[in-house]
């Protein structure tokens, strides 16, 4: 993937990285322990990783990667007319795993700040410094949240399989349907070993979308990564849980991968015929 990046500096059109929206329809759910997992798992990958807190009223993502910001959101929305990717940089905070961070405003009275022009203007600098995005969104189906999700490449949407996370995915999983989203969905399966008499394995069936993602329930390794701001992918890597998020970002990437340098339709065939033609006409 590396390969696809432009050197800094350089005159030609952005790169743009894949923007992935993790959402729940409740709050609670792990959007954040999550995101930040994925974001740090993904760097093991040689990509470049930006993480950016859509929850801007009660955003945590710095506090779960133990990260003391200087600057938020506020303060680029406060800079946004001489705003570029060079700026922007400017306003992030660099975890020690490589993820560069845009921390959500310090009070819950300044996300009314963040409009759509702030939210469109840096996602697109931010993708255009990274391979992968991983935005945190806040629960439900918000303003903000929906501008990720339109916006996403791709929307996890994550479920525990507790009876009102259920109904509640199942609404939000019509809704974005309904929106058109649905080619870009995939479901999520948190704590899905929790003790339930709604089974991991029959979510799919009953919320209709297929998945091969099932994170383990382990309260105690993710409250721990929580509260020490210290990812469980980084120091207890070889725990279920953490397999769990390596296995997703690897998803990720082979996905990526495939869809980088998949050879336009026809390609091959065309420049066989093209050959061909070509040692047929030197023939006579
Ligand atoms: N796989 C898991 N196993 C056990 N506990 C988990 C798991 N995922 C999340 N949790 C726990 O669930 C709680 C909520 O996690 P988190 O804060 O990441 O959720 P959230 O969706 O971001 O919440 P909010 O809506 O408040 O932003 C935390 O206590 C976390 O430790
Ligand atoms: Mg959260």
């Amino acid at each position: 993937m590396s390969e696809a990046r432009l050197p800094e500096g350089s005159g030609s059109a952005p790169k743009r990285g894949e923007m992935i929206a993790v959402c729940s329809a409740k709050g609670g759910i792990g959007r954040t322990i999550m995101a930040v997992n994925l974001a740090v798992a993904l760097t093991k990958k040689n990509v470049q990783v930006g993480l950016l807190d859509g929850n801007f009223q009660f955003g945590d993502v710095a506090l779960a990667l133990d990260l003391h910001p200087t600057f938020t959101i506020k303060d680029v929305v406060e800079s946004l007319g001489e705003m570029d990717r060079y700026a922007l940089s400017g306003f992030l905070i660099h975890h020690g795993s490589g993820v560069k961070t845009l921390a959500a405003p310090e009070r819950p009275e300044y996300a009314d700040l963040v409009t759509p022009a702030v939210i469109e203007k840096v996602c697109d600098l931010l993708m255009a410094q990274t391979d992968y995005l991983v935005v945190d969104t806040g629960p439900g189906l918000q303003e903000q949240t929906l501008q990720f999700i339109e916006k996403a490449d791709q929307i996890f949407v994550l479920t525990t399989l507790e009876m009102s996370a259920i109904k509640n995915t199942k609404l939000m999983l019509e809704t974005l349907e309904v929106l058109g989203y649905r080619h870009k969905t995939q479901l999520v399966v948190n704590r899905a070993t929790m003790d339930s008499v709604i089974k991991a394995g029959d979510v799919p069936d009953i919320l209709g979308y297929e998945t091969s993602l099932f994170v383990p329930n382990e309260w105690q390794l993710a409250t721990q990564s929580l509260n020490t701001g210290i990812p469980f992918v980084q120091n207890q890597a070889k725990t279920e849980l953490a397999k769990a998020l390596f296995k997703w970002a690897e998803q990720l990437v082979i996905r990526r991968e495939i869809s980088v340098f998949k050879p336009k339709s026809g390609s091959f065939l065309q420049s066989l015929l093209h050959k061909t033609s070509k040692n047929i006409t030197s023939l006579f």
